[in-house]
């Protein structure tokens, strides 16, 4: 197509950082979307175009996506900048970008590629370990980016810059993130909670002056610290020993971090950031943990199938906050007791079986399929031959 081509942003830092990154990022100097579709052609993919964006992305036959921005050439802010628009679209791009280790572009043309495109010092930004925005209105522009410097930096292990930070704090005191929806707020927070260890970033967020912004009732200093630095450490057992890829690790620190709140501060903050369904089940499960902490605390010789009458339905982030609550250990083991028979336990017994068996489809089929599986909870059946015996058992003294 004669254009130039670039790999830029997240990817290009993280490669030389020598960190994983699936999200290739891709801009043209040239039609973003004529590309987008050629390459879909070429190698049997997908192209979608968003036309109001100027992007587009490819979803190749095995199921990587290729993000395809067009360098934009209309730029009327820095008309000075520019030698030529041709040759200067791919600065401009990455010139409004927001720190300096985000502004690599490597070339892919074949006369070029591999080339390192560093207009900004992000090569020497990575190796000093710093963030630094690239022009002082970054903040203003985008307040968002006062959370995602937070974020970089201690995913990283890097350092805001003195005259970044300044910025930082004076969007700050300007109130500039009050005037962000919750919902972007609650985007950024959500990504920073996702981080391998979010601790430090909350730190930050006080002691810059961010959370008061984000969730003002909470006095961070009042979470147990301990309970925090284990949520991740347990996660990763239930997901490994359960085989379970799906668990929301932001969720679980949130209803850490709303801990300390009664319920009517616990809904408002609901309201305000607009958790969907399932996040306010979670939410609202907290509450009954502090009774059925006590209650397991109190009834060592409570039996699984009693267990899984307080647990049915639960989210498997509230089992895991739970988890982090129960300090005795019989109770926490009795609770381990009833995850792994939750996790393994099936009823291999089917209605067909039922039927086979002479009973009269209705309710009943139900009733007794429950009754098998609080027996089987128990440990006190195992194989579809006991299943069979039970039911035939059970029919004899229910005169059935
Ligand atoms: N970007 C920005 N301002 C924002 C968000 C993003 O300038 N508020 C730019 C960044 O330069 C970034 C690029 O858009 O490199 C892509 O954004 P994103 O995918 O969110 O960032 P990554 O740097 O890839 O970060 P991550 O590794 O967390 O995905």
């Amino acid at each position: 197509m004669g254009v130039s081509l670039y790999c830029v942003g997240g990817f290009v830092r993280d490669l030389i950082l020598g960190v994983d990154n699936f999200d290739i990022d891709l801009v043209v100097e040239g039609d973003g979307e004529q590309l987008a579709n050629l390459l879909a052609e070429k190698y049997g993919g997908k192209a979608r175009i968003h036309e109001r964006f100027g992007t587009a992305m490819v979803v190749l036959p095995d199921g990587f996506k290729l993000d395809i921005a067009t360098a934009r050439t209309e730029y009327y802010e820095f008309p000075a900048a520019l030698p030529t628009v041709e040759k200067s679209s791919i600065r401009e791009d990455l010139y409004r970008r927001d720190f300096t280790i985000n502004t690599l572009a490597i070339c892919l043309n074949k006369d070029r590629f591999g080339d390192i495109l560093d207009h900004f010092g992000g090569q020497k930004d990575i190796e000093e370990k710093i963030i630094r925005i690239l022009y002082n209105f970054s903040f203003v522009e985008d307040p968002t980016r006062i959370m995602r410097a937070i974020r970089f930096e201690t995913r990283y292990g890097f350092t805001i810059e003195p005259d970044t930070l300044r910025f930082a704090k004076d969007a700050i005191n300007r109130r500039l993130l009050g005037q962000l929806s919750y919902k972007r707020i609650l985007q950024e927070l959500t990504l920073i909670l996702n981080e391998d260890d979010p601790i430090p970033a909350l730190q930050r967020m006080v002691e810059i002056g961010v959370w008061q912004y984000i969730l003002p009732e909470v006095n961070l200093a009042e979470i147990s610290l301990t309970k925090l630095k284990r949520a991740p450490v347990l996660t990763a057992w239930y997901k490994e020993r359960y085989l379970i890829v799906d668990v929301k690790m932001w969720l679980i620190y949130i209803m850490l971090i709303l801990s300390k709140l009664d319920k009517e501060s616990v809904d408002n903050v609901i309201e305000r950031y607009h958790f969907d369904k399932y996040a306010q089940k979670a939410l609202e499960e907290t509450f009954l943990v502090p009774d059925i902490v006590a209650l397991l605390k109190n009834n060592i010789n409570i039996s699984t199938s009693e267990i899984d009458k307080m647990l049915t339905n639960w989210t498997r982030e509230g089992l895991i906050y739970l988890l982090l609550f129960v300090t005795n250990e019989d109770a926490y083991n009795n609770l381990v007791t009833y995850l792994d028979r939750k996790e393994k336990i099936e009823v291999k017994t089917t209605g067909y079986d039922l039927k086979a068996l002479g009973i009269k489809p209705g309710p009943i089929y139900r009733e007794i399929l429950d009754l098998l599986y609080q027996y089987k909870l128990d440990g006190k059946i195992n194989t579809i031959a006991d299943e069979i015996d039970f039911v035939k058992n059970w029919l004899k003294e229910n005169n059935q």
